[in-house]
């Protein structure tokens, strides 16, 4: 079966971000001039993707708002002689077919993907994280690798890479059956933000997973774990004891903008491959570093 569905869970409280995100959802800061949120469906469409499910809550409308058509200012702004800025908002609001689903209460992300049984139906099916940004600047998105990869397997897909030992303790992290080879390998278990002495191995989660329609069965008898949250790590465990899940150490460099220094990192990043941003930034760094 194809993939053609992309969910993004945009619904946390974005806590790491206060208080920008107080009444701002965090997915909707943007990285200099374009908010993560639409980077992140980008990639969907461009893995070819015909349909993004956003999961969203009551307190973020901003991002609804931002994704809908908005004629009379793009009206304005073509009056105005600002045929691209028209344009660019119009791009907005027709790049993908976008719905919306509700997460009412913030149980988690597990919690959060259960909310979407109905909007996915029986079909395998994309996760963005919504505040994991993940650029490859030398060829097919990571969505669109990990889409290729399923068409070959027909399993569910976890997309890694190796973190720092000290930063075990901020993701689910994995341990397989065998090592790795062409960058894939067979989940045998995963433990959610192990203790740095604890951890299996360095290989972390980091925002992208293709799951088979089975995961709703197993979220939905899913009991709290760690932090009191339904955590989808414990959910992806006991799927891969009931069938193969893959392990992609995928090709992309990952920027988590939901924490103040990625968000940071990623801004200057992007900000330095505009061309018409790229000379003043450097200037700027440049400046800085000989004071
Ligand atoms: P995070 O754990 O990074 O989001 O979840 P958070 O809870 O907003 O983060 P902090 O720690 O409080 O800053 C990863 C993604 O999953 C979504 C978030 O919006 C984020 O994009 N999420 C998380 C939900 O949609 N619902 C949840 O209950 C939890």
């Amino acid at each position: 079966m194809q993939v053609k569905k992309a969910v993004i869970p945009a619904a946390g409280l974005g806590t790491r971000f206060l208080p920008a995100t107080k009444a701002l959802a965090k997915e909707m800061l943007p990285i200099v001039d374009i908010p993560t949120l639409q980077y992140q469906i980008k990639e969907a469409v461009d893995a070819g993707i015909e349909e993004v499910i956003l999961i969203i809550s009551d307190a973020k409308k901003d991002i609804i708002e931002h994704f809908k058509r908005n004629e009379a200012y793009e009206n304005y702004l073509i009056s105005n002689g600002k045929q691209k800025e028209a344009e660019a908002i119009k791009q907005i609001a027709t790049m993908a077919k976008i719905s919306y689903v509700y997460q009412h209460e913030m149980k988690g992300l597990g919690h959060a993907i259960l909310c979407c049984k109905e909007a996915v139906g029986n079909e395998p099916f994309v996760i963005i994280l919504g505040d994991d940004l993940i650029i490859n600047a030398h060829g097919d998105n990571v969505s669109k690798q990990m889409i290729d990869i399923y068409n070959i397997y027909h399993n569910s897909i976890i997309g890694c890479q190796n973190v720092a030992l000290e930063n075990v303790n901020k993701y689910g992290i994995m341990s397989l059956k065998a090592p790795m080879e062409n960058r894939i390998a067979l989940l045998k278990d995963m433990v959610e933000k192990p203790d740095i002495d604890k951890a299996p191995s360095r290989l972390a989660c980091l925002g992208r997973y293709l799951l088979t329609p089975e995961i709703f069965d197993i979220l939905k008898d899913a009991k709290p774990g760690k932090g009191g949250e339904i955590q989808l790590t414990d959910a992806i465990k006991v799927l891969a004891k009931r069938q193969d899940v893959i392990v992609y150490d995928f090709i992309g460099r990952r920027y988590d903008v939901g924490d103040k220094y990625g968000y940071v990192e990623a801004t200057i990043d992007f900000a330095l491959k505009r061309d018409d941003m790229k000379e003043k930034v450097l200037n700027h760094l440049k400046e800085i570093l000989l004071k």
